[in-house]
């Protein structure tokens, strides 16, 4: 089987407090701070020929030094631009070389444009199917896009699929069944202690995001979930040993 282990720090956008987001330099310096599986964004740029890259928003202003939307540019425009400290747009196909290189799992969150949903999951999959490498666990698809998901459970039922989810909706059960979900990713600022159990009542690991506190690490670890994404992994694994909690790693 190539279900890969979910350890209990995730790095998000790779380690997105100390390297550019979503960049290879992001992607290094998780490895750098110890992680061992990552979180980035994928979603397709515009342009005669869409490709996909590794990016969070919708737009480039954020984040980079150019402007507007980025389903209105092409992928040589986008590739000229500063993504942070002189780094570049990664490709989907150049950040999997790099996890290869690093040995690094990866959890890939399908981020559509608005309106991009089958586009965006199929290219995914159909990228992933050529280029993933044969040897290396699969990754955890995950997104906030039901049809995403319902792309990845008919295109790939084999890989495991993360549920996101924001604001839950009152049928997220029947959601998270109808998907074959192997594993729940749950945004901690809008859920209670209740709802948290909720989540792990169902029986799936539930992986949180975006955790950069420990102390909200340790409470939500307390109550059984599986994994955090943080923007600081190596900060939190330091902090997972130093209160000898055992370094747990689960299976969707
Ligand atoms: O996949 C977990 C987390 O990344 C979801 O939220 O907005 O940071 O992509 P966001
Ligand atoms: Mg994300």
């Amino acid at each position: 089987m190539r279900i890969p282990t979910i350890p209990c720090v995730i790095g998000h956008r790779g380690a997105a407090m100390d390297a550019p987001e979503n960049t290879l330099a992001s992607i290094r310096e998780a490895h750098r701070q110890g992680a061992k599986m990552i979180e980035f964004d994928v979603k397709l740029t515009g342009g005669p020929t869409p490709e996909l890259i590794i990016f969070h928003d919708d737009t480039l202003d954020r984040t980079t030094n150019g402007h507007g939307l980025i389903r209105d540019v092409d992928y040589p425009t986008l590739a000229k631009l500063d993504a942070g400290r002189g780094e570049t747009i990664p490709l989907l196909r150049d950040a999997i070389a790099l996890l290869a290189a690093l040995e690094l799992d990866a959890n890939i969150e399908i981020k559509p444009c608005p309106g991009r949903e089958v586009e965006t999951a199929t290219a995914t999959i159909k990228l992933l199917q050529q280029h993933w490498p044969a040897n290396k666990p699969w990754p955890i698809l995950s997104s906030f896009q039901v049809p995403c998901l319902e792309i990845c459970r008919d295109l790939w039922p084999t890989c495991p699929r993360g549920y996101l989810i924001d604001r839950r909706p009152d049928d997220w059960r029947d959601i998270a069944r109808d998907l074959g979900a192997t594993t729940l990713h749950v945004g901690h600022r809008h859920e209670t202690a209740t709802s948290m159990a909720d989540y792990i009542n169902f029986n799936l690991p539930v992986l949180v995001y975006t955790v950069n506190d420990p102390s909200l690490a340790d409470q939500l670890t307390r109550q059984g979930v599986a994994a955090i994404f943080t923007d600081a992994p190596g900060r939190m694994i330091s902090h997972y040993k130093s209160v000898a909690k055992p370094y747990q790693s689960r299976r969707p």
